[in-house]
C-alpha cells in the first residue's frame, strides 16, 4: 500500500520541473568531455539523471538512504543509463574514494547535512586540480556562503537565485492539489490518510512562507 500511494503521489514527477535550474547551472560549466562526476544525496536521482542527460559522463550517485538509490537504480535501467550511471550507499560524512576523482561534484539538497564550510573543505581533496563543485542550497545566508568559497579553496564562477516562489509554483502547489485528488480516492481509507497527511504537512510548512523556502546555485570551481 504504502509503496503504491508513494508513486501514486509522483513526487519525482513534481521535483522533475526544477529541473531547468540544474540544466541553467549545469551550462554554467565550461564544455567536458566525458566528466566523472559525483552527485552527493543524490536521493531518488531526478537530478542524477539529468545530469546523465545533459553530459556524455560517468556519474555515481550516493546517499544514505538505500529505498531512494534503489528507486534511482530502476530509472538508470529504464532510461539505458546503466553503463555510466551507478549508485553507492555511502554516508556523506564517510566519502571515501581517492584524491582527485571527479571533475565535477554536484550536491542538491543535501549540503545543509554536513555544512556549507565544512563540505567545501572536505570535498575539494575529491576534486581533480580545477574541477567543479555545483551546490543548490537553500537562500538564507547566501552572503555569507559566498565568502566562504574562497577561503575555502574555490573560485566562484556564477551564482544564481531561483525565482522567489519557485518551489512553491513548481514543487508545492501542483503536490498540494494532488494530495487532495488521492484524499478524495482515498477517503474511506485511514491508512492512505494518515501518509497523505504527512506529506500535506510537509506542503502546509512551505505554504505559511513560500518565501522563506527559495534557494540558490553555487558554481564554484577548484583553485
Ligand atoms: C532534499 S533531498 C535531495 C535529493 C536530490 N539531490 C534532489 O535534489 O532531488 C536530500 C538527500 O540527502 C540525503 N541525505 C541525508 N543525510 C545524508 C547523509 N548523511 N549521507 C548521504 N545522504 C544523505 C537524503 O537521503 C536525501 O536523499
Amino acid at each position: 500500500m504504502f509503496k503504491d500511494l508513494l508513486s501514486e503521489i509522483g513526487k519525482d514527477h513534481f521535483r522533475g520541473r526544477l529541473n531547468k535550474y540544474t540544466r541553467q547551472a549545469y551550462q554554467m560549466l565550461p564544455r567536458l568531455k566525458k566528466p566523472h562526476i559525483l552527485d552527493i544525496g543524490c536521493g531518488s536521482g531526478v537530478p542524477t539523471i539529468e545530469l546523465a542527460k545533459l553530459s556524455d559522463g560517468e556519474i555515481i550517485g550516493i546517499d544514505i538512504n538505500q529505498s531512494l538509490l534503489d528507486k534511482l537504480d530502476r530509472k538508470i535501467e529504464e532510461e539505458g543509463f546503466s553503463g555510466r550511471v551507478k549508485t553507492r550507499k555511502c554516508s556523506l560524512f564517510e566519502i571515501d574514494f581517492p584524491d582527485e576523482s571527479f571533475d565535477i561534484i554536484w550536491a542538491e539538497g543535501s549540503i545543509w547535512v554536513i555544512g556549507f564550510e565544512k563540505a567545501l573543505k572536505e570535498w575539494r581533496r575529491l576534486l581533480k586540480p580545477n574541477g567543479f563543485l555545483v551546490v543548490h542550497d537553500e537562500i538564507k545566508t547566501v552572503s555569507n556562503k559566498l565568502v566562504k568559497v574562497p577561503s575555502c579553496g574555490y573560485k566562484l564562477i556564477h551564482h544564481f537565485l531561483l525565482p522567489e516562489d519557485a518551489h512553491w509554483t513548481e514543487y508545492y502547489r501542483p503536490l498540494e492539489i494532488r494530495i487532495k485528488e488521492l484524499h478524495m480516492k482515498y477517503k474511506d481509507n485511514s491508512e492512505a490518510l494518515r501518509i497523505l497527511q504527512k506529506h500535506q504537512n510537509e506542503i502546509d510548512m512551505v505554504k505559511r512562507n513560500p518565501k522563506e523556502h527559495s534557494s540558490a546555485f553555487f558554481i564554484m570551481q577548484k583553485s
